[in-house]
């Protein structure tokens, strides 16, 4: 799979499982954000050109607790019901959830699995991870930014779910060999990344291919699905 999309600094906001433009939504504080983010793109390819650093993501979460709308937006909960319907296996014995951000899908990933951690680099979006799962006392969180944070252990579950394409490329490198090294045999890796314009240093389509590609040495690709909004890729570890 291939973009062949001409990148575009025009924003693009994903809400209610529509796209949405920051002028159509009369420029909340969220659009704002990432309007003065995608500011700082390069010209040239509309792509901000290094990885998005702590502070992209704690001011996108300054003034809205939910500037993704995941916990009630159709595109989140339909993202979300198909993810864990491609999940290979029932039940997992430890998994790792990557940009875990308010928890939504943690709550509804965590009976599956006997120990979740979740990953975020926001303080408070963990606080509120917390709150939403704590009836799961299988689930722990940590402030980690990954790929230079990484949690110790090694997991047979590893969810990635818009988070890549954050990283620039020798990043998404160093996060392949981040993830290469924590599985357990057999792990399965999942990828979902959406596949809207944006201004972040990768699209959904090269952050997943890079991936992919790096990952070759130990994981193969066992299924991948397609909508127009997203694409979801499980991987299935090759050696441990
Ligand atoms: C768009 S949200 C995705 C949330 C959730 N995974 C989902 O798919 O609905 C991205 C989250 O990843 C977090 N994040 C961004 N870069 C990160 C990094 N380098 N390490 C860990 N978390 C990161 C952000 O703070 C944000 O909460």
């Amino acid at each position: 799979m291939s973009e062949t999309k001409k990148p575009s600094r025009r924003i693009l906001l994903r809400s209610g499982g529509g796209l949405i433009t920051g002028t159509m939504l009369g420029m909340n504080s969220s659009v704002g954000a990432e309007t003065e983010n995608a500011a700082q793109a390069d010209p040239s390819t509309g792509r901000r050109p290094t990885t998005l650093d702590t502070d992209y993501f704690k001011g996108m979460y300054a003034t809205d607790p939910d500037p993704w709308r995941f916990a009630s937006s159709a595109y989140e909960r339909d993202k979300y019901a198909a993810t864990l319907a491609a999940l290979p296996r029932a039940h997992y014995g430890s998994a790792l959830e990557v940009g875990c951000s308010i928890g939504v899908f943690t709550h509804q990933l965590c009976p599956r699995c006997d120990a979740l951690l979740g990953l975020d680099v926001v303080p408070s979006v963990l606080e509120q991870a917390r709150a939403r799962c704590a009836d799961c006392p299988n689930v722990s969180f940590r402030l980690n930014a990954v790929p230079g944070d990484w949690p110790e252990g090694r997991f047979d579950l590893i969810l990635i779910s818009e988070v890549a394409y954050y990283l620039d490329r020798p990043d998404l490198a160093r996060l392949v060999s981040r993830v290469g090294g924590a599985l357990l045999p057999e792990a399965d890796i999942v990828l979902v990344h959406w596949l809207g314009v944006t201004h972040y240093p990768l699209s959904g389509d090269d952050a997943a291919e890079g991936f992919i590609a790096g990952a070759g040495g130990f994981a193969r690709v066992l299924k991948q699905e397609r909508t127009d909004q997203y694409r979801l890729d499980i991987l299935r570890a090759t050696k441990s």
